[in-house]
């Protein structure tokens, strides 16, 4: 069996193949950051027309690095939302037509349990029931995973991504695009105590969501009263701003987890290629006796092949779309 994942949702054009064993046997990914750079994020419109401009080579690639034929293909798993309505379009309408002129299933694969599903590849060992953080550029999100595809969102973010905040306050340093990475780097020379940012918490309904836009207020207003400051300052404050956003990661994280009585906690998304984040976590993880699972920081960011996997156990479910509905509705992917 081999199944192509095709992921479209925001600026990557990914495609990747697995076998039935659920091996990776080919992962392309198209980063469009050099056309979103200039502009500071993501311009929906370019992404949609690079999507377009790139799919089929990406798929062809990944079909030839997995050393296939289109027609070995047995299913075509495809995220199908959320995300850029124009970006998913072209990814859905791929995978759709190709579904159907090799007559083989379709299955729709939530960006989120996309994410999920990194901490599945290559890697086969159980890890349900867990509790899954996705952290990402648009969501940071804690769900309870009973099982396979049986997922139940438990909160998140009330209202900026932790990415976003790492995007936001980037810019507000004027340090660049995208943001995470950059200020993980000036952070590694920082004092995270210099600066003390609070970490939201919430007295008034789900006491596990999370907040991130009073802290990037607070960064904005210590930036500006430190304008004229050097280096070191510039580096305290990326430092003081990471722990921030790990601290409130880690205690929602475990918190929910002692909660639900849960052992296995499952890391995920973009903001989870922080290397602090990853130290932190497995910190608490050993101290509370429970199993931290994380993806290679290269499957953290988006990519086809975490589409590829979760699509892989989809699949098992037979949550497939049938050959009728791929031509009469849009999705018509089975979600
Ligand atoms: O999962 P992803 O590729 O796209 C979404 O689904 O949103 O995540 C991208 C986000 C960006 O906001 C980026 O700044 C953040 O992940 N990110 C990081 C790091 N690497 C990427 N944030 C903190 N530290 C990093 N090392
Ligand atoms: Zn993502």
């Amino acid at each position: 069996m081999y199944i192509l994942g095709i992921e479209t949702s925001c600026d990557e054009t990914a495609a990747a193949v697995v076998n039935g064993k659920k091996e990776l046997l080919s992962n392309v990914v198209f980063s469009q950051l050099r056309v979103h750079k200039p502009y500071g994020g993501v311009v929906p419109e370019f992404a949609s027309r690079n999507h377009l401009k790139k799919i089929n080579i990406v798929i062809s690639q990944a079909v030839e690095k997995a050393g296939i034929k289109l027609s070995d293909l047995s299913a075509i798993a495809v995220t199908c939302t959320p995300g850029l309505i124009g970006s998913l379009l072209i990814g859905i309408s791929t995978a759709k037509a190709l579904a159907y002129a090799l007559n083989i299933p379709l299955v729709g694969i939530n960006h989120l349990y996309g994410h999920i599903y990194a901490n599945y590849i290559n890697d086969n060992r159980k890890k349900f029931p867990g509790i899954a953080l996705v952290v990402s550029g648009g969501h940071t999100s804690l769900f309870l995973c009973s099982s396979h595809n049986n997922f139940f969102l438990l909160s998140q973010t009330r209202d900026d991504a932790a990415g976003e905040a790492f995007d936001k306050v980037a810019k507000i340093m004027n340090l660049g695009y995208p943001g995470g990475p950059l200020i993980e780097k000036i952070a590694k020379k920082g004092d995270p105590d210099i600066f003390k940012f609070p970490s939201a918490r919430f007295k008034k309904g789900n006491k596990l969501d999370f907040s991130f836009s009073g802290l990037k207020t607070a960064v904005w207003y210590a930036f500006n009263k430190n304008r004229d400051a050097d280096k070191i300052c510039l580096q305290n404050l990326a430092a003081g701003f990471q722990k921030s956003v790990v601290d409130t990661l880690v205690r929602n994280t475990f918190e929910s987890a002692a909660q639900y009585k849960i052992k296995n906690i499952l890391l995920s998304g973009g903001v989870a290629a922080n290397s602090v984040l990853r130290k932190a976590m497995a910190e608490k993880a050993k101290e509370k006796g429970l199993c931290l699972f994380c993806p290679p920081k290269g499957f953290c960011t988006d990519n086809a092949a975490m589409i590829a996997v979760a699509g892989a156990y989809k699949m098992r479910k037979s949550l497939v779309a049938s050959r009728s509905s791929l031509v009469k509705s849009w999705m018509g992917c089975g979600l």
